[in-house]
């Protein structure tokens, strides 16, 4: 980010990564989970980079395992069932057809449920977690300290999409919308609001604004 001038949409490499230690870099035993839902292109990926580096949380990009879990090919159940490290690595993750393949993978029911400890351990680990998906306030972690649901237009989102990948702006459009019905539309799992949630409509907000508001939010959580 520079100055304050940060734009959308910012995206990482990292899937999983320790952004610091919280407080003065001893380890500790601080159960705190920051949850961030949201269909694609909201924002969330960069809420939650943010919200670990300001506050010290390890950070799981759960889209990354359905991504992963997708390009590995073969039976995507044996792919979620067997995942490494090092297939959240893999070149291309991060390109719109992984994450329609995602998407797909992601509404078969044994994927999810392969994925799950591995996420819910995550959640509770030792330090705090900030984990951002589509299902992390409602099934991953019901009892996360702090749940946001991070939104924004479907034009907004399709633009922001558009500024990173180019293309035809109408397909983009068609391509968000699309990812949103299945995400929303499928049977478990689905794309929520969990009703304890903050929402964030980042429509008109600039990052700044966003993760101002997503820190108070977990500042006020933490009792700082
Ligand atoms: O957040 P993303 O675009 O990287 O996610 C890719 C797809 O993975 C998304 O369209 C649906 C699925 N997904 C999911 O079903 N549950 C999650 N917690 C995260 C992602």
């Amino acid at each position: 980010m520079h100055g304050g001038g940060a734009s959308w949409p910012l995206r990482g490499h990292e899937g999983a990564s320790r952004a610091g230690r919280f407080g003065n870099g001893e380890m500790n035993d601080l159960i705190f989970t920051v949850a961030i839902d949201g269909p694609a292109a909201a924002g969330k990926g960069t809420i939650a980079r943010a919200i670990a580096a300001r506050f010290g949380l390890a950070h799981l990009d759960t889209g990354l395992l359905y991504r992963a879990a997708a390009a590995k090919g073969g039976d995507p159940v044996a792919a979620a069932r067997t995942l490494t490290e090092a297939d959240l690595a893999a070149p291309g993750l991060r390109s719109e057809a992984a994450g329609e393949a995602a998407s797909r993978v992601a509404a078969i029911p044994e994927v999810r449920a392969a994925l799950l400890d591995f996420q819910r351990r995550f959640a509770r680990r030792p330090g705090g977690a900030v984990l951002d998906g589509r299902d992390i306030g409602t099934v991953v972690c019901p009892e996360a300290e702090v749940k946001l649901y991070v939104t924004a237009s479907p034009e907004v989102r399709a633009h922001r999409r558009w500024l990173e990948q180019g293309g035809e702006a109408a397909a983009v459009l068609a391509e968000v919308k699309a990812r949103d019905a299945r995400d929303a539309g499928r049977a478990v799992a689905p794309l929520a609001r969990a009703p304890d949630a903050l929402v964030l409509d980042t429509s008109a907000m600039t990052v700044d604004e966003a993760v101002a508001r997503a820190a108070a939010a977990v500042a006020a959580a933490l009792g700082r």
